[in-house]
C-alpha cells in the first residue's frame, strides 16, 4: 500500500470513529495500548463460561497479537444475549484485573461493563487453532526477564515486574509470551498428557501433541537443565481449568492420556489456562503397579551398604499411615541398612500437649516393618525443643534413622553423648580419625540459618566391615510462600531461598570439617531440601565437597525426580555422597511409588523414596 492509500484509511477509519478491533486493544506487549478507553467491538462469540464470553477478532500478521479477548460480565441477562457463534458488536472498557490479594499475579485484560449489545449474525464458525500445528509453545525459557545464571531460578529474583516493565512479546522465545500471544483464542491442544494428578479445583496441567522437552518415561516433564545450562522451566506445559459448560474434569493421573481438548487461552490463580468448552475424557492411564527397587541389602558383602531417604509426610504414632509406611520401606524399599526418615511426629501426633518425644512414633513403625520381614530395625534421633522446627504445628516433625544393627552400630566412646537439641555436635578427634563431640547431634542448631527449621541429625557409624561412616540427614526448609512459576514478579520469588542457602552453608562447614581432617571419609548427606539442584546458587558450598548420587549412578536427567508440583517432575529429595564413596561407584534408584499412583488420595507421601547401594571398602 503505497503513502497516500494507507493516509486515506487511515483518515477513513478516524472518521467512522467507531472501528476498534479486538488486536488493537491487546497488542504486542504484555499490557493493553487501550487500557481504561472505552471501545466498540465487532467480534464472533467463541466461548461462554458463567463469568464472561470470549470474542474473535479478526487476526493480523503479526504473532505477537492475539484476536481473542475476555468480556467479563456475571450478569446472567447480558450472558444470555449473546450464544457462541454470534458476531456481535458491543461497547465495553479496557480494563486490566488481578485480584487485589494476590500482588504477584499478572494482570489480566479484559473488556469490561459491556453494553450495547447487537448481534450481527450467528452460528457463525471458527476454527480453533490446533497447538502443535499451527502454533507451538517454546520449551525452555518463561520469560526474558528470567535474568541471571539459573534463569528462572535464579538468585536474586524478585528483580523486576512484568506488568512494570511491559515487555513486548517474544512468542517464538519466551513461553508466557507465547501463552499471552494466544489470550482469549479458541485453540486445540491435540492428546493432552497429563503431567500431575488434578489439584483440588480439578484443574490438571498438560502438555499437547508438541514437541516437549524434559519428558520423563512416565510421561511428565522433568525439570532438567536445558541448553547452555540454565533451567528448563518447562513453558509447554499449560493448565486446564474448569471447563466452562459446568462439566467436571476427569480423574488423572502423571502420565494420563486425554482426548483433545478445545477450550480458550486465559489467566488466572498465576499461571496460564486453558479453559475447555467442555470436559475431557480419559483415553488411556499408565499402569499403576510400581515395582520396587532392585538393590538389596547384601548378608555376605560386609562393604556394601543399602540407604534409604524417604520423607513419610507427617507420620504420626497411630492411624493407617504408619502401617502404609512401613508396608513401603519392606515390600519397595527392601528394608535398606540405613533409612534416612524426614517428618516423623511426637508421640501426640499434631496434638499440639508440649509433647516431644517420638520414640512410641519410631517403635510403632519398627514393630509394623517386623511384622512382615525379618528386619528389626534400630532407630535414633533427637527430640526437638517444643515448637521450634516448624511443621504441622504440634507435630514436632523431625529427622530420624532407622539402621540394621547386624549392619551398622552408632559409634560410641567413653565420654561420648547423644546431643540435645541445642548442643552443637562438633568434628573433633585427630587427622585420619575424625568423630563427632556428639553422636548423634545435631549441626550447629542455634544458629539463626535454623529457626522455624528441622536441624540437620548428624550421625557417625562403624560397618560391620569395621569401616566408619558419617551421615547427615537434611530437611531443609520449606518453599511456602514463593510465587507462582508464571506470576509478575521475575525471576518467580523463591521464599525463604537465602535462609535454605545458609542451611546449606552450615552443612558445608561440618562436612569440610570431616573431610579436612580426612580427605577419604565415607559421608552421605540426604534428605528433603525442598530445593531443585538447579538452583545452584542455593547448593554452591556444597557441591565442591559432595557428589550427587545421581551423578554417580548416572541417572538419566529426565528420570531424576521425587516430587511433582505444577507443571515440573522435580527433585527436592538428594543424596551427597564424599569422593571415597564415589570412587567406589554406587548405584541408585529413585521409586516412584507415590507419583506413578492413580490418585493423591492412594500416596502414602507427597514425595517419592530413594534407595542408593554404596561402598564403604
Ligand atoms: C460506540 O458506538 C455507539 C453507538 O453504538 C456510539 O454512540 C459511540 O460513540 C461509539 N463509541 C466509540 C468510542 O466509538
Ligand atoms: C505497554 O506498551 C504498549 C506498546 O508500547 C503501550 O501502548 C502501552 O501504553 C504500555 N502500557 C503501559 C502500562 O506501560
Ligand atoms: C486506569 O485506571 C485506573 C483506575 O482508575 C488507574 O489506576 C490506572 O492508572 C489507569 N491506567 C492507565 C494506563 O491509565
Ligand atoms: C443456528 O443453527 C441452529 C441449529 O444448529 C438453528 O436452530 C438456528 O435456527 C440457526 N440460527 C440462525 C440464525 O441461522
Ligand atoms: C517482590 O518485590 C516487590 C517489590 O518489587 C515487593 O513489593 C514484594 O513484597 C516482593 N515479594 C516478595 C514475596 O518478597
Ligand atoms: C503385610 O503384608 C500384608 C499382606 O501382604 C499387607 O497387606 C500389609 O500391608 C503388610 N504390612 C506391612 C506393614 O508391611
Ligand atoms: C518412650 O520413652 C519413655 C520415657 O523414656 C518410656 O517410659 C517409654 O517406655 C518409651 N516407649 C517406648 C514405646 O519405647
Ligand atoms: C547440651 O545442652 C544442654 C542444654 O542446652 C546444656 O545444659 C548442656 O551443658 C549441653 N552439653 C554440653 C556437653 O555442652
Amino acid at each position: 500500500m503505497n503513502w497516500l492509500l494507507s493516509s486515506f484509511f487511515a483518515s477513513a477509519l478516524i472518521s467512522l470513529g467507531t472501528a476498534t478491533l479486538v488486536t488493537d486493544v491487546t497488542g504486542a506487549s504484555q499490557r493493553s495500548p487501550l487500557v481504561n478507553s472505552t471501545v466498540n467491538l465487532t467480534a464472533i462469540v467463541t466461548a461462554k463460561g458463567k463469568s464472561g464470553f470470549y470474542l474473535h477478532g479478526d487476526p493480523v500478521k503479526d504473532k505477537r497479537v492475539s484476536n481473542g479477548l475476555v468480556v467479563f460480565t456475571t450478569s446472567a441477562t447480558i450472558l444470555s444475549q449473546v450464544a457462541v457463534g454470534d458476531q456481535v458488536s458491543l461497547t465495553g472498557k479496557v480494563a486490566e484485573f488481578r485480584p487485589a490479594a494476590d500482588p504477584d499475579y499478572l494482570l489480566l485484560t479484559e473488556i469490561t461493563s459491556p453494553t450495547n449489545i447487537v448481534v450481527l449474525s450467528s452460528n457463525n464458525t471458527i476454527k480453533p487453532l490446533v497447538l502443535g500445528r499451527d502454533r507451538s509453545p517454546p520449551t525452555q525459557q518463561f520469560s526474558a526477564l528470567d535474568v541471571g545464571r539459573d534463569g528462572w531460578l535464579s538468585v536474586p529474583n524478585n528483580q523486576s515486574r512484568i506488568d512494570v516493565v511491559n515487555t513486548t512479546l517474544q512468542p517464538d522465545k519466551f513461553g508466557m509470551d507465547f501463552w499471552a500471544s494466544l489470550m482469549g483464542q479458541l485453540v486445540t491442544i491435540p492428546k493432552p498428557v497429563a503431567i500431575d494428578f488434578p489439584n483440588s479445583f480439578k484443574e490438571i496441567w498438560v502438555h499437547g501433541d508438541w514437541p516437549v522437552t524434559g519428558k520423563n518415561a512416565r510421561g511428565g516433564l522433568t525439570l532438567t537443565f536445558g541448553p547452555y545450562g540454565i533451567p528448563d522451566a518447562n513453558p509447554e506445559a499449560v493448565i486446564l481449568g474448569a471447563p466452562l459448560d459446568g462439566t467436571s474434569n476427569p480423574k488423572v493421573a502423571l502420565g494420563s492420556v486425554l482426548s483433545d481438548v478445545v477450550g480458550v487461552v486465559s489467566y488466572q490463580f498465576g499461571f496460564y489456562y486453558v479453559l475447555p468448552l467442555t470436559a475431557p475424557a480419559v483415553i488411556s492411564n499408565p499402569s499403576f503397579d510400581i515395582a520396587p527397587t532392585t538393590l538389596r541389602s547384601s548378608p555376605h558383602d560386609r562393604c556394601a551398604i543399602t540407604v534409604g531417604d524417604y520423607n513419610v509426610e507427617n507420620m504420626a504414632p497411630t492411624g493407617t499411615h504408619i502401617g502404609d509406611v512401613a508396608n513401603h520401606i519392606s515390600n519397595v524399599l527392601h528394608t535398606p541398612d540405613i533409612m534416612f526418615i524426614q517428618e516423623i511426629q511426637d508421640n501426640s501426633g499434631p496434638t499440639d500437649d508440649g509433647t516431644v518425644s517420638a520414640n512410641v512414633t519410631l517403635s510403632n513403625l519398627v514393630a509394623a516393618i517386623l511384622t512382615n520381614t525379618t528386619v528389626a530395625y534400630s532407630f535414633v534421633q533427637i527430640d526437638p525443643v517444643d515448637g521450634e522446627d516448624g511443621g504441622q504445628p504440634g507435630g514436632n516433625i523431625r529427622q530420624a534413622y532407622l539402621y540394621r544393627p547386624e549392619k551398622l552400630s552408632l559409634v560410641s566412646a567413653p565420654g561420648l553423648v547423644v546431643g540435645g537439641p541445642l548442643n552443637a555436635t562438633k568434628v573433633v578427634g585427630s587427622a585420619r580419625t575424625p568423630v563427632l563431640s556428639f553422636n548423634p547431634g545435631r549441626i550447629d542448631p542455634t544458629n539463626p540459618a535454623w529457626t522455624d527449621s528441622r536441624k540437620p541429625l548428624a550421625a557417625m557409624w562403624r560397618t560391620a566391615s569395621g569401616h566408619t561412616i558419617f551421615t547427615i540427614n537434611l530437611h531443609l526448609v520449606s518453599k511456602g510462600g514463593s510465587s507462582t512459576g508464571e506470576g509478575d514478579a521475575r525471576p518467580p520469588v523463591n521464599l525463604p531461598v537465602a535462609q535454605r542457602t545458609s542451611q546449606v552453608e552450615t552443612v558445608s562447614t561440618f562436612v569440610a570439617s570431616i573431610l579436612h581432617m580426612d580427605p577419604e571419609a565415607n559421608i552421605v548427606v540426604a534428605g528433603d531440601c525442598n530445593e531443585y539442584l538447579q538452583t545452584r546458587s542455593v547448593f554452591a558450598s556444597l557441591t565442591p565437597l559432595l557428589t550427587d548420587i545421581d551423578e554417580v549412578a548416572g541417572i538419566p536427567p529426565v528420570e531424576r525426580y521425587t516430587y511433582v508440583f505444577d507443571n515440573n517432575c522435580e527433585q527436592l529429595d538428594h543424596m551427597f555422597v564424599s569422593p571415597s564413596i564415589v570412587v567406589r561407584c554406587a548405584e541408585a534408584e529413585h521409586i516412584h511409588i507415590n507419583n506413578h499412583a492413580a490418585t493423591t488420595a492412594a500416596r502414602v507421601s507427597d514425595h517419592d523414596p530413594t534407595v542408593a547401594k554404596i561402598r564403604v571398602c
